[in-house]
């Protein structure tokens, strides 16, 4: 029986891709570093030192680890000041419709993202307080696809991995709730995975919680 769901943020919840997009390829303007969309895109889930390492190596300069910090703050100072503009209407569609249906029916549910703006985050879109749990990339030493993230969430709700659904638009992030030992639901840029549970494009006009209802009938 699954009886509680854990939301990746980015992508799942909240649109915060055009944020991030636009803070590295700023910085990597600046250090004069080849990047586009589809670097930017292989960054999904991916923790902040990790992508900054994805990003260097295009670089044609080997950077010290000192530097990489401050260049991974840089990114984090634009990325903050462009995500003091998230409202609630940065929600994505389904997303709210999503959260409200499982709690009305007593499904617990729970964030667990790679980012450590995660708390500004939900604050901006108006959710702090509102879920069960919360494990972000404060929490972990690892990022996905390690599971550690789903775990530290699994633990703070005290369930176990067959009682856990995660919600994910990251291939990494699919791979890392597989390897935590939970089922899960690709959306958006996972929409297409091969490895998830079951897909869907958009939470828009899809109900989490009939589809779990199925699955635990089936
Ligand atoms: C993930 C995003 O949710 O968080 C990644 O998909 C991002 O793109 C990662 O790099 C870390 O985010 P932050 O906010 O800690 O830099
Ligand atoms: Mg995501």
């Amino acid at each position: 029986m699954i009886e509680a769901v854990i939301f990746d943020l980015d992508g799942v919840l909240v649109s915060t891709d055009e944020q991030h997009y636009q803070a590295w390829k700023r910085l990597a303007r600046e250090e004069e570093i080849p990047f586009d969309r589809a670097v930017n895109e292989s960054l999904r889930g991916i923790s902040r030192m990790a992508s900054l390492d994805i990003i260097l190596e295009k670089a044609e300069r080997q950077y010290e680890p000192a530097t990489k910090k401050e260049l991974a703050k840089r990114k984090n100072n634009l990325y903050v000041q462009l995500i003091q503009r998230l409202t609630p209407a940065d929600m994505l569609p389904g997303a709210m419709s999503n959260l409200a249906e499982l709690k009305a029916a007593g499904i617990r549910v729970a964030v667990g993202s790679s980012s450590r703006n995660t708390g500004e985050i939900l604050s901006r879109i108006g959710l702090s307080g509102y879920f069960d749990a919360v494990a972000d990339g404060n929490d972990i030493t690892h990022s996905k696809p390690d599971p550690e993230v789903f775990l530290v969430a699994m633990n703070r709700l005290g369930q176990t991995p067959e009682q856990c659904l995660v919600v994910e638009d990251a291939e990494a992030g699919v791979e890392a709730a597989l390897a935590a030992g939970m089922r899960v639901l690709g959306v958006g840029a996972a929409a297409s995975s091969k490895k998830a549970t079951h897909t869907v494009a958009s939470l828009a006009h899809f109900s989490i919680l009939q589809w779990i209802q199925e699955l635990d009938k089936a």
